[in-house]
Formats: structure tokens, C-alpha cells, sequence
């Protein structure tokens, strides 16, 4: 079939209020780049003239500052999932802007197959190549792209031409069925694929056809400072001495890994590590670091949703795709984070606190409990099904007036069920095992900073009973003592004895 070529103004025409976008992509690459961004200086002028105009849209996790950054700035943003990092959209949501509600990556796909969150309108996909018939070679990022052009009404096809043809055979594209008819995920390896190579689509949906030319403008990597260096260090010892022990098999495990600067120090130390063999990655997200180590031969596959590199990355891998081939794979969110996979394969899962408490508690999400960072992302995902489950976080924020470790989490994204080792720059503490006081002395041990070490311990012993002595009244006398006096340290548990 021949498909109509058109502008991104063309696409935009066609849009009304309250219409739902379905974009490809997870975190900036994959993310389409013009529709978006015209839609929202087509809103600007409907707003201009006193009419209502915002859209729906859903992702696979974060985006770029075409869809989230100008949305937002626009006040064109309406509902949105199920992940975002974007400062000017982070103040929408905080004000009510912008709905968003926060889900686990995993979920996203499925749940708007079962018809949560109503109709799909149209679905946007970057791509390097489509077929007359309807097969589309994705870009550097999958997300929940199969998901949304299967449910879509209509289709926009943003076809990038930075993109490489030979990226084709670097994605594992699938539609899983829905209940009762899904079926087991046959992943029992990382680098096992298990889907086609090009996204299908329905090719009587494509209403346009748009041309981009741009890199995915991810920043380029920051060299970790003193604080993530300790941390990843910390990091890696804790799994040499695993390794050591026995207690992670001599084969290894693969790795997931967050983003930011103490995943890629974590990496970097990994990859400096010689008495840690070589291993693969089943992750949601690989940055810089993870190419270095495949240049290395120390990560010999990487499954992934995205390839988030930096430009400067992003054009050696295209300039020299034949080594990297057969290294990296992209797989939809619903695969990448799938629990059963996770379970399965044993993945050593490696994410980032806002904030922990002395019981092993995690918030990943609101600062002071209130005001949403960016999300619960796929930590949820793999903590929950981890082999083991590592959280780290600097022991404290702000020239130290934030203890990154509290009494108690001012929101709570992951239990003490599911949270197995707490690092921060202080050390590591283990909780596996241990009871609720036992896991308190450890953290406040290990892993509190000098500064609020006494202030800690003051509130253990506060508690009156029960198998996790909390004190209700003073469990955020810290939280409260930032709010007010702009220094946790200024937190008096006297008051409470
Ligand atoms: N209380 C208040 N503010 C805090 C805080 C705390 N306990 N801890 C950190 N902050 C502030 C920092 O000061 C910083 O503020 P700034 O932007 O004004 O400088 C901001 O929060 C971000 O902190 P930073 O240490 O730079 O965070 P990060 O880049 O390492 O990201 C998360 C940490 C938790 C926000 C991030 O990992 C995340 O969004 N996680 C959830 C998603 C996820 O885990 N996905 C799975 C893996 S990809």
C-alpha cells in the first residue's frame, strides 16, 4: 500500500481535545519527536483563543522534551502514564495540571489491552523503515509500541532517518494474549528471543507518514561523583562477597540496572572487577557505561527496552553496528520487566531510593511524601522478583540538612518484603533474615549518615512494643523538623519519651 507523506502541522490538524496518544518508545529513544510537539503549539493557539484543548498520553516510560517538556510548558497535557522525568511536567502534576497516574511499566501494556483506561486514538511510532505491507523496523526504543498500535484507531509513522536499517534483528517484538489465554514467556535465558525482528502493523491505520532526522538527545554521561563512586564500590563488594560465599552461582546472574550516575558507577566498578566473571544484562534501560562493557567483553548481552545513549554513543553504535549485533536486544516493557522472566532468570535487581527507613522500607517516588518525583518506573517490577533486591541511596541530600534515611518512608513505593540490601556512600546493610529491630540496627549502622546517627537511635527507642516499635506520634518529626526549619537535624525526639 502506498502511504501518504504529510507534516507534522498535518498530523496535528487532525487532532481534537481530549484525544489519546499511544506513543512508542521507553525513556527518550524510540520517542517520536514532531507530532507531538506541533500538537501542543496547535493547543497553544486554541488556549489563545479560550478554547479547551489537551491530550491523553500514555508511553512506556519517560519521554523527551518534544512530548513531556512542550506539553507541559503549554498546558496541553492531560491524563498521562505511566512514567515521566521531566521538570516542567513534574510542576504540572504537582499542581493537577496534568493527571498522571503512576504504574508499574510491566502493567502498563496489559492493563490497556484489558480497557482500564478507555480507547487508544492514535498511536505514534518512530521507525527506521516500514514496509508496504505493514512491517515496521523500530528505533532505538520499544516501550509499549506493539500494545498501542494493536488498539489504536489510527496510526502516524515518524520515520527518523538517522536511523539505521541495520538495526533490524535488534528488536524481540511480541503481543502477549490476555488472560485466559496467555501463555508461559519461553525467556530462559537473556539472550533467548522469543518474537519477530519488525513490529507488524495494520497498514490501512497509517493516516500519515512524517519525516524526522535527530539523535534521541539523551545527555551524555557525567563522570560519577565521590559520593556514587563509594556507593557503586559498596555495591560491587556486597556481590563479590555474595560471590564468594557461594551464594550466587559461579556462572553469575544477570544484572538489571537503573538509571543515573550510581548505576553507571555500580557498572563501571563491575567492570573493573576481575575476579567477577563476565555477565549478561536482562534490564529495562542500558545507558554509556553498558557499551563500554560490551566493548570489553565483560556484559556479553544486554536484553533491554531502550538503548539510552547519549548522542555521541548512540553514533558509534550506529557506526559500528555488526560488533554490537547480536549484543543487545529490545524487547517491549511488558517483556523486559515481565515478573515471570524476572523470577526465572534470577535477576540481581539494582535500583535507586529517594529516601529508606530504618525498617527497610523504600520510597522511590515523592519527596517529603508529597510532591512526585518521577515514578515507581520498573523498580517495582524487578525488586519485587529479583534474586536479590539491592537499593541504594547517598545517606544524605542537601549539604546533609536530608537524612536519606528516616523512621519511617514518607510514601511507601517498596516493603520490607521485598527490599533485600540497603547501600548508601556510609556501607551496606544486610537484611535478609533479620527482624524489624534487627534490620533498624543495621541500617542505622551501616548505612546512616554520622550526622544522624544519635537521632536514629533516639527514635528506636522510642517505640513502645509491637514487633516493628514504631512510634506513631514522632515518625515524621524528622520530615516535619525539614519542612519547618529547613534541617532534619533539628528533629527532637525528647518530645515524644
Ligand atoms: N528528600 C527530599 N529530596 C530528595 C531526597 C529526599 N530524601 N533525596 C533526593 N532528593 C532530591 C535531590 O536533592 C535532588 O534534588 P535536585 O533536583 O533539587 O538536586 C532530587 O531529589 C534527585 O535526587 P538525585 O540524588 O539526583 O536522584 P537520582 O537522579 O539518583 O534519582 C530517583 C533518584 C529515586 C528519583 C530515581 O532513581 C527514580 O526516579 N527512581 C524511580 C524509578 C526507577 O527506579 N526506575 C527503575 C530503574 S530505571
Amino acid at each position: 500500500m502506498a502511504f501518504n507523506f504529510i507534516t507534522a502541522e498535518e498530523a496535528a490538524a487532525m487532532i481534537k481535545h481530549d484525544d489519546t496518544f499511544g506513543l512508542s518508545g521507553f525513556t527518550a529513544p524510540g520517542t517520536p519527536k514532531a507530532v507531538l510537539e506541533a500538537v501542543a503549539k496547535r493547543a497553544e493557539k486554541a488556549h489563545e483563543n479560550g478554547e479547551e484543548f489537551k491530550v491523553n498520553v500514555f508511553t512506556g516510560a519517560s519521554t523527551n522534551d518534544h512530548v513531556d517538556g512542550i506539553l507541559a510548558r503549554t498546558n496541553t497535557m492531560g491524563r498521562r502514564a505511566p512514567y515521566q522525568n521531566t521538570p516542567d511536567l513534574r510542576k504540572r502534576i504537582n499542581c493537577h495540571d496534568a493527571h498522571y497516574f503512576d504504574r508499574h511499566l510491566s502493567e502498563m501494556a496489559q492493563e490497556t489491552r484489558y480497557g482500564f483506561y478507555g480507547n487508544i486514538d492514535y498511536a505514534v511510532i518512530e521507525a527506521a523503515d516500514i514496509t508496504p505491507d505493514g512491517e515496521v523496523l523500530l528505533g532505538t526504543g520499544v516501550g509499549n509500541v506493539p500494545t498501542y498500535a494493536h488498539m489504536a484507531d489510527k496510526i502516524f509513522i515518524e520515520l527518523n532517518e538517522k536511523l539505521p536499517k541495520s538495526l533490524y534483528g535488534m528488536h524481540d517484538v511480541i503481543l502477549l494474549q490476555d488472560p485466559p489465554y496467555r501463555r508461559e514467556i519461553p525467556i530462559f535465558h537473556a539472550n533467548d528471543r522469543i518474537g519477530s525482528p519488525v513490529l507488524k502493523i495494520d497498514p490501512n491505520k497509517v493516516v500519515g507518514i512524517i519525516k524526522t532526522n535527530s539523535y534521541d538527545g539523551v545527555k551524555p554521561f557525567t563522570e560519577p561523583d565521590a559520593v556514587s563512586k563509594q556507593i557503586g564500590s559498596n555495591v560491587v563488594g556486597f556481590l563479590l562477597s555474595e560471590y564468594r560465599k557461594g551464594r550466587l552461582p559461579k556462572e553469575f546472574l544477570p544484572l538489571q540496572s537503573g538509571v543515573g550516575n550510581v548505576a553507571n558507577a555500580v557498572l563501571y566498578d563491575l567492570g573493573e572487577s576481575t575476579e567477577l566473571p563476565s555477565f549478561m544484562m536482562y534490564t529495562e534501560v542500558v545507558q554509556d557505561a553498558v557499551l563500554e562493557l560490551i566493548k570489553k567483553g565483560k556484559c556479553t548481552f544486554a536484553s533491554t527496552c531502550s538503548m539510552t545513549f547519549s548522542d555521541k554513543t548512540e553514533e558509534e553504535l550506529f557506526g559500528n553496528i555488526d560488533f554490537f549485533h547480536d549484543k543487545i536486544l529490545m524487547r517491549p516493557a511488558e517483556i523486559s520487566n515481565n515478573p515471570e522472566v524476572i523470577r526465572r532468570l534470577g535477576v540481581i535487581a539494582m535500583n535507586t531510593a529517594l529516601e529508606a527507613d530504618i525498617f527497610g522500607c523504600v520510597n522511590s517516588t515523592h519527596v517529603l511524601g508529597t510532591r512526585m518525583m518521577n515514578g515507581i518506573g520498573g523498580s517495582g517490577d524487578f525488586t519485587r522478583n529479583a534474586y536479590i533486591s539491592i537499593f541504594s541511596c547517598p545517606s544524605i541530600t542537601k549539604e546533609g540538612m536530608i537524612s536519606n534515611i528516616v523512621p519511617m518512608v514518607a510514601h511507601p513505593d517498596h516493603s520490607e518484603h521485598s527490599v533485600d540490601i540497603l547501600v548508601t556512600d556510609q556501607g551496606v546493610a544486610d537484611l535478609r533474615g533479620k527482624d524489624p529491630v534487627q534490620r533498624a540496627q543495621a541500617i542505622i549502622e551501616n548505612c546512616a549518615h554520622p550526622f544522624y546517627k544519635e537521632i536514629l537511635w533516639d527514635y528506636l527507642k522510642l517505640g513502645k512494643g509491637g514487633q516493628t516499635p514504631h512510634s506513631l506520634a514522632a515518625a515524621f518529626a524528622m520530615h516535619v523538623a525539614f519542612s519547618e526549619t529547613g534541617d532534619m537535624r533539628n528533629a527532637d525526639f525528647s518530645r515524644y519519651c
